[in-house]
C-alpha cells in the first residue's frame, strides 16, 4: 500500500513551484520534506490533499485515491473525500478563535462526519487527555501558549481519524522543550500507524522523527531516500545543508 506521486508539475501563474516531483513510500513511513526557503516544500505538501492542484501528473494514495490532472477541475465530492482520509495541521494553527477548544475539536466531526455531539465530546475528551490539554478544554486559543495551540491544532486534525497527517512547519516558533513533546507525539502517532507527511527546517527535529527523507531545491528533489540519508547523504546539496 504505497503513495505515489508521478511527474508533478505545479505553477503559480507563469511561476512552476514544483518540477517533475516523483514520490513512492508506504503507507505507515514518516516523511520529512526539508530545503531551503522557497524550495517548494509548503507546495508539495498541500498536493496530498489537493490544496495545491498540480497541472500535470498523477496521485495514487494507496487504494482510496487515484487521479491524473490534466487541467481540468477536480470533483468536489472527490476532494472532501480525500481530506477525510488527508488530514492538515497547518503552520499557524489555524485554529476558529471564538470557538473554545472543546468547539474547536468536535465542529467538524458533528458537521462532517455526522457524529452526535456526545459521541464526538467523548473523543474529544480522550484525545485532549492523551495530549495533556484536558485542563484547556474550555479555554479560548488565544488564551493558550503556542505549545498548547499546536497540541489542540494536532487534536482537532486527529478527531476526524485521517490516515494521512500533513504538518507545515510544526516546530516553528517552539522552544526546544515544546519541539521535543511534538517529536513524541508524532513518533507515537507513527507507532500507532498514521502516515505524516511533515515539512520543517530543523534538522535535529527531523532526524528524530524521520523514517524516509526528502531534500528539495528550487522546484525540484535533489535527495530521496529513509533516514539513512541523514548519516551518508547521497548529495553534495544535502550535506551541504545538513551542515549548516
Ligand atoms: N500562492 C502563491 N502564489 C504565487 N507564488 C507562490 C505561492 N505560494 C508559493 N509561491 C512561490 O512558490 C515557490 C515555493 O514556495 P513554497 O511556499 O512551497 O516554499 P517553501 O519551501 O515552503 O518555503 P518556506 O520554507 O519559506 O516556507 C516560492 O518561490 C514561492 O514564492
Ligand atoms: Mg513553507
Amino acid at each position: 500500500m504505497n503513495i505515489k506521486l508521478s511527474h508533478i508539475n505545479c505553477f503559480y501563474g507563469s511561476h512552476q513551484a514544483l518540477h517533475d516531483i516523483t514520490i513512492d513510500f508506504s503507507l505507515g513511513e514518516t516523511l520529512v520534506l526539508l530545503g531551503p526557503s522557497g524550495a517548494g516544500k509548503s507546495s508539495l505538501l498541500k498536493v496530498f490533499n489537493l490544496l495545491e492542484i498540480p497541472a500535470t501528473g498523477s496521485m495514487r494514495i494507496a487504494n482510496s485515491f487515484y487521479t491524473t490532472f490534466n487541467g481540468k477541475a477536480i470533483d468536489t465530492n472527490v476532494i472532501n473525500s480525500l481530506r477525510k482520509n488527508v488530514g492538515m495541521v497547518f503552520q499557524n494553527y489555524n485554529l476558529w478563535p471564538h470557538l473554545t477548544v472543546m468547539e474547536n475539536l468536535i465542529e467538524a466531526p458533528c458537521q462532517v462526519l455526522k457524529l452526535s455531539k456526545k459521541v464526538a465530546t467523548d473523543k474529544a475528551l480522550s484525545l485532549l487527555a492523551r495530549l495533556q490539554l484536558s485542563a484547556f478544554a474550555d479555554r479560548y486559543p488565544l488564551h493558550l501558549s503556542g505549545g498548547q495551540q499546536q497540541r489542540v491544532a494536532i487534536a482537532r486534525a486527529l478527531m476526524m481519524e485521517p490516515k494521512i497527517l500533513l504538518f507545515d512547519e510544526p516546530t516553528a516558533a517552539l522552544d526546544p522543550e515544546i519541539t521535543a513533546q511534538v517529536a513524541e507525539i508524532i513518533k507515537e502517532l507513527a507507532d500507532g500507524g498514521i502516515t505524516q507527511i511533515i515539512v520543517t527546517h530543523e534538522v535535529d527535529f527531523a532526524r528524530k522523527v524521520a523514517s524516509q527523507v526528502i531534500y528539495m531545491e528550487d522546484g525540484h528533489i535533489v535527495e530521496q531516500g529513509d533516514a539513512s540519508c541523514f548519516s551518508h547523504p547521497k548529495t553534495e546539496q544535502f550535506k551541504a545543508y545538513l551542515s549548516h
